[in-house]
This record gives structure tokens, C-alpha cells and sequence, in this order.
């Protein structure tokens, strides 16, 4: 069942981020499943304050989601957009992926895709929205991808690929497999999946948080999408915020 033709799906040329732009339209009353897609953007938005490098090689989309329980879920709900984009790519692309905690997708030991949570709260607490922006590289940008992330980046395919018909298709599995995720979001069977494809899962790491760098080692992720750690200091749970986290053989 192909869900998401019922739903209001925005394509644009040109936009500064298709997060931000959707995010004025869900303060606007936009219902859940609406949903933005670009060609390129001009301020693609990444996790902590840094850019998106987002050119016309790429799908740039975002998704509205409304969900019944409370923003305590937005961990999870990035992880279960980390696990839609997967299968999607996979089934797509025919690409084996995994999940760098939390939300980045690696192919061929580079990353591929980004994924950026963004939520809005009402004045009683409850989750007003949280959208949902995904970024994959499909084929290499045509200049290259630049210097600072030419090493740590990669895309699905070379230049010679049906690049309209793999965005479309990309596109609708994504929105099709992460709203069908969401329906029944606390039967957490897909964090098997998400722990299966983990690149981080009984890793040596580092995290850095607050300016502190610290070695761990990961012992799991739990079922809410939290790494917990064993440290010097005893076991840590460690959330998303502003955390970023690097595996100590890749150092
Ligand atoms: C990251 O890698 O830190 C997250 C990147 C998220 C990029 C996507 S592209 C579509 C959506 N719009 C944005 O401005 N950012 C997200």
C-alpha cells in the first residue's frame, strides 16, 4: 500500500533547509504525514549547529510527524527514521547499511545519510511535532563532495545512475517504512534492527560531552535508543543532545 499519495508532499527547487521550512508550516496546523522534499538546499541544517553540504545530487526531504506521546519518544523516533532509511536503501538500492549512534547511515564504511530531529513542545508539555529531515548523497556531487568532508563522505552511487527514479523511489519507501514504524511505536521490535546494524555495539569509544572526552565502552542500546556505556566511573546512559561519539580504532 503506497500511504503517503493521500498525504500533502511539497516539492521545492531551492530552499534554505527543508526542516526549517516545514517546521513553519507545522506551527501553521500542517497535519502529521506532511511532508517536504528539495533539490537542493541552501542552509541544510546537521546536528550540532554544523551544515548540511546539500547539492543537487541528493534527497533532501522532511517528515511531519505528531505523535500521541510525549517528546521522551524523540530518541526514538530518530531511531526508528535510522531504520526506515536503511531498509529503504536497501531495499532500493540493494546498499548493506549501518546505523552510527544515532542517527548517521553508513555505506562502505563512510557515511551516507544525516538525519536531524527537530521537535516543538506546547506550553503543557505535550509534543506539539517533531520533524523528521533526512539527507542521503544518491550519486557524488558533480564538483566532489568539499575538502572537510571528502574522507567521511560517500553516496550510494557513482555518476552513471537513473538519479530521478532512485530519488523517487527512496523517497516513498522512506516515508511508507517510518510512518508504518510510527503507527505502533511502542512495539520496539525494529530496535532489533537497529541494534543489528549498529556500528557502535561492543565498540571501544570515545564520547565527547561539555567539552569532555571520555572512554567507554558500549554494552548496548536500549529499547528508548539510549547507548549505555560501561566507563572507569560504573555504567552511563548516555541521550543524543549534544553529544558526538568516535570509535577509538578510528582514531
Ligand atoms: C547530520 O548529519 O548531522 C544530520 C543531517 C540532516 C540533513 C537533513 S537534509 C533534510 C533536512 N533539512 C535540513 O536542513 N537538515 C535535514
Amino acid at each position: 500500500m503506497v500511504i503517503y499519495m493521500k498525504k500533502r508532499i511539497i516539492h521545492l527547487e531551492n530552499i534554505n533547509s527543508t526542516n526549517s521550512y516545514l517546521k513553519e508550516l507545522a506551527v501553521g496546523g500542517a497535519e502529521e504525514g506532511t511532508a517536504v522534499i528539495a533539490d537542493r538546499q541552501t542552509a541544510g541544517k546537521g546536528r550540532m549547529g554544523r551544515n548540511f553540504y546539500s547539492p543537487d545530487s541528493g534527497l533532501y526531504m522532511s517528515l511531519l510527524l505528531r505523535p500521541k506521546k510525549n517528546i521522551s519518544d524523540a530518541l526514538v523516533i530518530t531511531a526508528a527514521a535510522a531504520v526506515a532509511t536503511v531498509r529503504a536503501i536497501e531495499s532500493v538500492c540493494k546498499k548493506k547499511c549501518f546505523i552510527k549512534w544515532v542517527n548517521d547511515i553508513y555505506t562502505d564504511g563512510k557515511k551516507v545519510c544525516g538525519i536531524l530531529a527537530e521537535g516543538s513542545v506546547l506550553p503543557n508539555g505535550k509534543t506539539d511535532f517533531v520533524v523528521i529531515g533526512i539527507g542521503i548523497n544518491i550519486i557524488e556531487p558533480k564538483d566532489g563532495f568539499p575538502s572537510d568532508i571528502k574522507n567521511i563522505a560517500t553516496s550510494l552511487f557513482e555518476k552513471n545512475t537513473d538519479f530521478y527514479t532512485v530519488r523517487e523511489k527512496l523517497f516513498g519507501a522512506i516515508y511508507n517504512e517510518f510512518f508504518s514504524i510510527c503507527e505502533n511505536l511502542s512495539d520496539r521490535s525494529f530496535m532489533d534492527f537497529y541494534r543489528e546494524r549498529s556500528l557502535l555495539l561492543n565498540k571501544d569509544i570515545f564520547y565527547l560531552e561539555n567539552g569532555i572526552k571520555t572512554a567507554a565502552t558500549v554494552t548496548d542500546i536500549d529499547n528508548c535508543g539510549y547507548l549505555i556505556l560501561k566507563t572507569e566511573n560504573g555504567t552511563k546512559k548516555l541521550n543524543s543532545g549534544e553529544v558526538s561519539v568516535r570509535i577509538k580504532e578510528d582514531e
